[in-house]
């Protein structure tokens, strides 16, 4: 068995969904057939919620990941409806691990410890991180082999993700050495909107600029498919549900479907 390929989604600003695309991404890899773990890093517990899971009710959670002996299997549960599909829930303690972690020399790397070199049952690990560029997302950056950022293009969003992007390069010149930046999905998408365009004309063209480099997003492709704007996906949290069970014929279920495509071509599917 392969190791599995951990992948963190990240963007520091909150709203420009992260989870969203953690729930219903990972839903539909699992739905095709890929073992897959979600697991949520952040303690507002918004992925916990949105898979239909109460948080604090799983005895084992991310929270327990990272301040004890708790093995990523241990704090994994199956997620129902789909049986390729596992959540590592989280609670609103996990804010205090942060605190409870401040001390340890090797802080950063908790989450790492926990997942480098165990034999996971899981081809994908997507890690949703919480609105900061914090301990936790230290964490989630030191055990990622690749980050994807979703990304809503509005005009402040590429000066946001300047400063994401040094983060990653930090990363990469410390605690991860052969992380990457694997994709930028655009999220809440105006179709049809001149800001929308031009924010990702600019984007190509930032990343155009580094393609010969070394930087980890010197390889990062931005999706050709974009998350359009969606009410259904807004609406499919409330009912703990992914938007494939809540309204399975929504816009917002035929572009998470074909970014899940897109996103497979990416990284391949074998086993
Ligand atoms: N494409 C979309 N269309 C409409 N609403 C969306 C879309 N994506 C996310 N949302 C809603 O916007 C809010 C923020 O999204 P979320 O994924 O929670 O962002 P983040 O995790 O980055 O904070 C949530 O209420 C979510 O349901
Ligand atoms: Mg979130």
């Amino acid at each position: 068995m392969r190791p599995v390929r951990t992948i963190a989604v990240i963007n520091q600003k909150g709203g420009v969904g992260k989870t969203t695309t953690v729930a219903n991404l990972g839903w539909q890899i699992a739905g095709l057939g890929q073992p897959t773990c979600v697991m949520d890093l952040d303690p507002q517990s918004h992925l916990t919620l949105h898979l239909g899971v109460e948080p604090g009710v799983n005895p084992h959670d991310s929270y327990e990941l990272l301040v004890t002996e708790t093995t990523a299997s241990q704090a994994a549960l199956q997620v129902a409806g789909n049986e390729n599909l596992w959540l590592i829930p989280t609670r609103i303690d996990l804010a205090a691990a942060e605190t409870e972690l401040s001390d340890h020399e090797d802080r950063h790397l908790k989450l790492r410890r926990k997942i480098a070199g165990q034999n996971l049952p899981w081809r994908f690990l997507m890690i949703d991180c919480p609105p900061s560029l914090s301990l936790l997302t230290l964490n989630a950056l030191g055990a990622a082999d690749d980050v994807l950022i979703p990304l809503q293009p509005h005009f402040l969003a590429l000066h946001g993700l300047g400063k994401l992007l040094n983060t990653i390069l930090m990363v990469r010149q410390g605690i991860n050495p052969t992380i990457r930046v694997a994709g930028i999905i655009l999220c809440m998408y105006e179709t049809g909107t001149k800001l929308a365009a031009e924010v990702v004309a600019d984007l190509h063209e930032f990343l155009q600029a580094s393609r010969n480099s070394d930087l980890p997003w010197a390889q990062a492709k931005v999706f050709g498919q974009v998350i359009r704007r969606n009410i259904k996906l807004a609406e499919c949290p409330g009912h703990g549900q992914s938007i494939f069970q809540y309204d399975p014929h929504s816009a917002g279920a035929q572009d998470y479907s074909a970014l899940t495509g897109q996103f497979l071509e990416l990284f391949g599917t074998e086993k």
